[in-house]
């Protein structure tokens, strides 16, 4: 039993292999929080609650003269609004009355077998193998009738709890929903530091460490997608947390829109952590009866390090989210047209490409943007979802053929939620952009955002995007979306709820994908947001890979996929050996060692196959071989960080071990060379101690211990953007 009541100390205690979760109803009704961390026998936490008479500091009407009972200092499960919790809230409404305020009482629970499922949104599920147990608490507003239900699914050996809030309007009045997390933590301390994943387009997840301190912190996006700016993911870690020791909490929000999390430090040194939806720009109207769902977020708690808490992730994001039969398959080592000829190819070129890249050892030809609508240039035809005959004088279907003739699958690209101005698409339909009435529209690379809030445009894209996909043989689908949305107003809602628009476009696109992806299970499809602007669980429910950023160099490669990796497993993050000088920095790195840092992810190729040397084509031919030999180790192992890109100038190198710890990769790439170098020791992880192992190409054999408390000798002669590999072996393996 993972979750249970005990009624003397009124607690609620969730357990999962190593960690303990508890929560108390107080005297007065209200859900306190009491601990989250290692696993603990104990059910009565009550001495961990220390109330006092502090001033400013409100007492509810129910506590009477118990002036020691106040919201404004109390650990809460889920904060109230406008009853003297000043911290920044779980919830925010506007009653019928116009009052501001959510008194949350515990008014039931339930504890039942399995997992809660999420209606319209994308949520993990628990497998066959997997113990689950849900508990549902409500918390009831006797006022207005409201009603917040915090809902907890607790996944006892892979030591994850997920949550999610579902608000009910039990009362007889609209209530409009200004804000509604989905899940809201108070830790009692607050001497942690938050870690999370910033960046830009062309340079996503940059890892960032930053002391907690007084004031609110936060990072979101209400671009309308999870961003490239912050990825949905946080953690609170101690101060002494590294890769192997030190307590680490995550907070991985499921969840492809406009997001949050916040964290403040309060005037007590006490911690808030809130997650969910973006209030910024939200406002929706819940009537009478009616419902809202915030979407999952997925709480992980290790004592190893961020290492630990990586492992709990990538395992529950590797089995427990993803619906795609792809998710549990090897993925094919693909060539995509894009940084190879962008809008300029006609299908002979085309095959031209696939034809030398079959000597490689490629399996699929992917077709990037352009083949479409009139599209010489990223000025028109999106939403004209049709070859464009001029380029594709065989058809797609025709052009299929002659790659499948190749002995090669095929795919293309789309951007389905766009639409250009100067496509067919707009000329009969201009009012299925997002654009408010009477008011200059923002263009973003001169294309329009659909309405996807609207149920006909969704409609129509489930439609064009199923008819596409039985035009041709397609194995093979990238799903791009290549602007922030702005002027976000539909023409179909009242004015009063223009708030709903951002939240209603995620909700439409779930649906779409929902009725093309999951209906099409035999395509393997790639997110994209011009390259890592919408990585975050919610997208991996539907795309088991997603193209990690549109910057292809090898060297700022080693920085976005260390930071994508502390949430997301390799098989998710899709990474391309392109040509050099590169495209989007200038930098020239060995063709090696572009292979290398491929391999740490779902391995492909971007580049023109036909101007590339016999030599060059053997070495690409040389690392898919490479790859598919460990790619099981790759794909389904443990991964270490072996050292950081930020803390290391010299070289930056990971490590991927088998699960029964028989095989292992290691793999690094020189990014420093000084004269007369210092001689660098490599330390593996993850290896059994006690086992020998052999190193390929070497003589001897070494033990796990030696590997991993001595290292090995980074050769002095590798030169700066050089890389090596070393693939392990245990004896009698
Ligand atoms: C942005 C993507 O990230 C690129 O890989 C490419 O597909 C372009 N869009 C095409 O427009």
């Amino acid at each position: 039993m993972s979750i249970r009541y005990n009624t003397g100390s009124r607690t609620f205690i969730l357990e999962t292999r190593d960690s303990s979760y508890l929560m108390k109803i107080s005297r007065y009704g209200n859900l306190l929080h009491l601990y989250y961390g290692d696993r603990i026998p104990d059910t009565d936490l009550d001495y961990l609650i220390q109330n006092q008479d502090r001033g400013f500091s409100p007492n509810p009407n129910e506590a009477g003269n118990d002036r020691a009972f106040s919201l404004d200092f109390l650990a809460q499960e889920f904060s109230t609004e406008g009853k003297g919790d000043y911290r920044t809230p779980s919830i925010s409404v506007v009653n019928g009355d116009g009052s501001r305020i959510f008194s949350g009482k515990v008014d039931g629970y339930t504890i039942y077998k399995g997992k809660y499922s999420l209606e319209g949104m994308p949520s993990l599920r628990a497998g066959a193998k997997d113990s689950v147990e849900t508990l549902e608490i409500s918390l009831r507003d006797t006022e207005s009738g409201a009603e917040a239900v915090l809902c907890y699914s607790v996944f006892e050996e892979k030591n994850i709890i997920t949550r999610t809030t579902r608000f009910v309007n039990g009362g007889s009045a609209d209530i409009r929903l200004t804000k509604l997390m989905s899940a809201t933590v108070d830790y009692h301390v607050s001497d942690y530091d938050l870690v999370y994943f910033a960046g830009r387009h062309l340079m996503e997840r940059e890892f960032t460490r930053i002391p907690v301190s007084r004031g609110l912190h936060s990072i979101g996006s209400s671009r309308g997608a999870s961003s490239h700016q912050y990825n949905p993911f946080l953690i609170v870690c101690e101060k002494r947390a590294d890769e192997d020791m030190g307590k680490c909490y995550g907070y991985s929000l499921v969840y492809s829109g406009n997001f949050i999390i916040e964290a403040e430090k309060d005037q007590f040194s006490r911690l808030r952590i809130n997650a969910g939806i973006n209030p910024r720009g939200f406002e929706f109207v819940i009537g009478p009866g009616e419902k809202f769902q915030a979407p999952e977020v997925v709480m992980a708690y290790s004592k190893h390090g961020f290492t630990g808490l990586s492992h709990l992730y990538h395992d529950v994001y590797r089995e427990n989210l993803c619906r795609s039969p792809y998710a549990k398959k090897a993925r094919p080592v693909l060539i995509n047209s894009w940084e190879a000829a962008y809008f300029d190819f006609d299908d002979e070129k085309l095959l031209d490409i696939a034809k030398d890249a079959v000597g490689m050892g490629v399996d699929l030809f992917v077709l990037d943007d352009g083949w479409f609508g009139k599209r010489d240039d990223d000025n028109s035809g999106l939403g004209d979802w049709t070859e464009n005959r001029k380029k594709i004088k065989c058809g797609l279907s025709g052009l299929s053929d002659r790659i499948h003739e190749l002995g090669l699958q095929f795919g293309i690209w789309i951007e389905p939620e766009m639409i250009s101005e100067d496509s067919d698409l707009y000329r009969a339909h201009p009012d299925w952009r997002l654009a408010a009435a009477g008011r200059p529209m923002s263009r973003g690379r001169n294309q329009l955002v659909l309405d996807l809030s609207r149920a006909d445009v969704c409609d129509y894209l489930i439609d064009s995007i199923n008819t596409l996909l039985n035009s041709a043989k397609i194995e093979y689908i990238k799903w791009d979306m290549n602007r922030s949305i702005s002027d976000v107003w539909s023409a179909l809602l009242p004015a009063e709820r223009e708030g709903e628009v951002f939240h209603r476009y995620v909700l439409g696109l779930y649906r779409v994908m929902d009725e093309v992806i999951l209906k099409h299970p035999e395509v393997l499809y790639c997110g994209c947001c011009g390259g890592g602007g919408r990585f975050d669980p919610a997208m991996l429910y539907y795309e088991p890979q997603i193209w990690c950023s549109d910057n292809s160099d090898a060297k700022a490669r080693l920085k976005i996929q260390y930071g994508t990796s502390f949430a997301y497993p390799v098989n998710t993050l899709e990474a391309h050996v392109s040509v050099c000088p590169n495209h989007q920095t200038g930098r020239t790195t060995p063709l090696a060692t572009r292979g290398i840092v491929a391999m740490d992810g779902i391995m492909g190729y971007e580049l023109d196959s036909r101007k590339l040397s016999k030599e060059e084509k053997a070495v690409c031919r040389d690392q898919i071989r490479f790859y598919k030999r460990n790619y099981k180790v790759i794909a389904e192992g443990d991964y270490y960080r072996l050292s950081s890109p930020y803390e290391n100038p010299y070289y930056t190198a990971w490590q991927h071990v088998s699960k029964d710890r028989k095989r292992s990769l290691v793999s690094l790439v020189m990014t420093d060379c000084e004269g007369n170098d210092a001689q660098r020791y490599l330390k593996l992880k993850g290896l059994d101690e006690n086992a020998f192992y052999r190193i390929e190409g070497w003589k001897g054999r070494y033990s796990g211990a030696l590997l991993m408390n001595a290292g090995i000798p980074i050769s002095a002669s590798l030169g700066e953007y050089e890389g090596v590999q070393f693939c392990l072996r245990k004896i009698g393996a």
